[in-house]
């Protein structure tokens, strides 16, 4: 088991560029954290200088509370999982497994042990004579993931593990490796740019860019308070709907005027908030899932709306470019296809109340209630929300 503690992390290569900037992290104990990001945003540097495959230039790396900047690889006791699996192609599954103790000198009645007993948790025992080859790409995948477990690391560090699959192998792999943390109950750090991965997986986000760590929070924390667009954007699909608009004062009440001068009021206990950014422009976010076509509250608030698009996936509908802010998108069941191209239908969307955050200062987010019958006056937070940024 094993806390890990990034403080003021940074890396910079021989091109004398940051990978790596100032990050600051704590991994607890049996966490199961996802690093996310776009491709060049440093995390699989940050993955290498935690396992220390890759020095650290400044800042301070702690595993259980102990500096280990300058603690070798091997005696850090975490193993690593890469994309490319690094399976020996002369071995077999079992030696596969079986190689990292053999090296620590294991004896082999222990090594056996160990190899069975991780076979059958990962469904290899009927595997275990066939050569990497011969084997699919999700039992290959399987077969690094036992190399690893069998040595009893006191951490997992999984850098694109499951890139390499079709979508359905993916997603059976990502179940098999929730329970996989489950039972071990280790710390994982698991990167991937693949948001889907990101937000099942993990007991938390933490969001790259350009080698900084923009946020770090539960999926759902993530979703409903994206610290910036740039994050609101990365967890979204379809888009989230980014709006201008400017925060204006109204017969002494506070508003967001849309483009083509369409009002949003902004709730009661928002106003005092926005009142000291009256005139300022600001963007709005709004999920695609949060447009309705009823009105389910009194303080929901409607929007001119036209559907012009749909794609229809399953369950999902997806629609862009309502008539009066181009290029948006809705994705709800709660639109009913008949609306489909009717004029122009007024859509709904749940503004029950705004609440601003700190920092940065103009961020705010919009909750929304469900059940949506729910005493309006009653402050709950809900994933799904709007938010806006200076
Ligand atoms: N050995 C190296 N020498 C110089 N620059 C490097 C080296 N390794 C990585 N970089 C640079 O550091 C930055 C971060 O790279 P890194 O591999 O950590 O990105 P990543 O987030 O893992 O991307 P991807 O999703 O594509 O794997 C990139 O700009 C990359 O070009
Ligand atoms: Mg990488």
């Amino acid at each position: 088991m094993a806390s890990i503690e990034l403080q003021q992390v940074s890396k910079i290569y021989q091109n004398n560029q940051y990978s790596v900037r100032d990050v600051n992290l704590k991994i607890n104990d049996g966490e199961f954290v996802i690093f996310l990001g776009p491709s060049g945003c440093g995390k699989s540097t940050t993955l290498r200088m935690i396992a220390g495959l890759e020095s650290i230039t400044s800042g301070e790396l702690r595993i259980n509370g102990q500096n280990v900047n300058r603690v070798a690889p091997r005696d850090r006791n975490i193993a690593v999982v890469f994309q490319s699996y690094a399976l020996y192609p002369h071995m077999t599954v079992a030696e596969n497994m079986a190689f990292g103790l053999k090296m620590r000198g294991t004896p082999a009645a222990i090594i056996r042990q160990k190899v069975a007993e991780t076979a059958a948790m990962l469904g290899l025992d009927q595997l275990l004579h066939r050569k990497p080859a011969a084997l699919s790409g999700g039992q290959r995948q399987r077969v690094a993931l036992g190399r690893a477990i069998v040595r009893e690391p006191q951490a997992f560090l999984l850098d694109e593990p499951l890139s390499n699959l079709d979508a359905q192998l993916r997603a059976e792999m990502r179940t098999e490796l929730i329970k996989l943390h489950r039972r071990l109950g280790k710390t994982m750090v698991y990167v991937t740019h693949d948001q889907v991965e990101a937000m099942t997986m993990g007991d938390r986000i933490c969001i790259m860019r350009d080698g900084y760590l923009v946020q770090s929070g539960t999926p759902l924390e993530v979703y409903a308070n994206p610290a910036n667009t740039f994050v609101a954007q990365f967890l979204s699909s379809p888009p989230i709907n980014l709006v201008s608009c400017i925060v204006r004062s109204r017969a002494g009440e506070i508003f967001l005027e849309l483009d083509g001068g369409r009002l949003i009021r902004v709730s009661d206990y928002a106003q005092q908030h926005y009142r000291r950014h009256e005139g300022k422009p600001v963007t709005l976010g709004i999920r695609p899932e949060d447009f309705h076509a009823r009105q389910h509250g009194a303080h929901w608030q409607p929007l001119p709306f036209n559907v012009t698009a749909v794609e229809a996936l399953g369950r999902k509908i997806s629609s862009p470019a309502p008539s009066t802010m181009s290029g948006l998108w809705c994705a709800s069941t709660a639109i009913p296809c008949r609306r489909r191209g009717s004029g122009s239908p007024c859509i709904w969307i749940p503004i029950p109340c705004i609440s601003s955050t700190a920092i940065p200062a103009m961020s705010c987010r919009v909750r929304r209630r469900r059940p949506l019958s729910i005493n309006p006056g009653v402050r709950l937070c809900y994933v799904k929300s709007l938010c806006t940024w200076a």
